[in-house]
């Protein structure tokens, strides 16, 4: 029987379609490492199930009035208490999209990430302005390191 592939659960919000051009780069890096599955959700539409059958998480959110999306906060206020102790230690990387900042957003997503005890396994990736070529390849190799890390087990 051939074995069950590890899952990536990339969950994004965009309103302006900034976020979802950049999670779809980082998807389009992923993709590259064949033995690695993705689910890609909006926030709002993935729920505790696509959270517990995952192995790592990827979180795209723009910043909006100095947090997270509200749909991003969403999602966590929906599984944290099913999740907390049922996925401590899972892989997560965080990337945002802000007018000028993007700072509050990181350091939001950050602290409910340590609220469910999730390992962050490389730099976040924040975008401040319109995503240039380079950030998006940024986006890219992010998410292939992701999944490469996942494939060989060193994350
Ligand atoms: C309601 C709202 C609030 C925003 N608040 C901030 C903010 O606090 N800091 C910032 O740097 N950019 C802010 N922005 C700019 C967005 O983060 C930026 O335009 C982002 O690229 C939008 O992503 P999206 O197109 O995926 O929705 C805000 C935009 C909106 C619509």
């Amino acid at each position: 029987m051939e074995d069950k592939k590890k899952n990536i659960l990339v969950i994004y919000h965009s309103q302006g379609g900034t976020m979802e051009l950049m999670t779809n780069r980082f998807v389009k890096g992923a993709a590259k490492e064949k033995d690695i599955a993705i689910t890609l959700k909006k926030a709002m539409d993935a729920n505790i199930d696509d959270l517990l059958s995952c192995n790592a998480i990827a979180i795209g959110s723009p910043e909006y009035f100095g947090t997270m999306a509200g749909m991003i906060k969403d999602f966590f206020d929906r599984t944290f208490e099913v999740a907390q102790d049922k996925t401590i230690g899972l892989p997560f990387v965080v990337f945002v999209c802000a007018g000028n900042d993007g700072r509050g957003a990181i350091a939001q997503i950050e602290r409910i990430a340590a609220g469910y005890k999730w390992k962050k396994v490389q730099d976040h990736l924040r975008v401040a302005g319109p995503p240039t070529e380079k950030d998006l390849e940024e986006l890219e190799e992010l998410g292939q390191t992701l999944a490469a890390g996942l494939d060989f087990g060193i994350f």
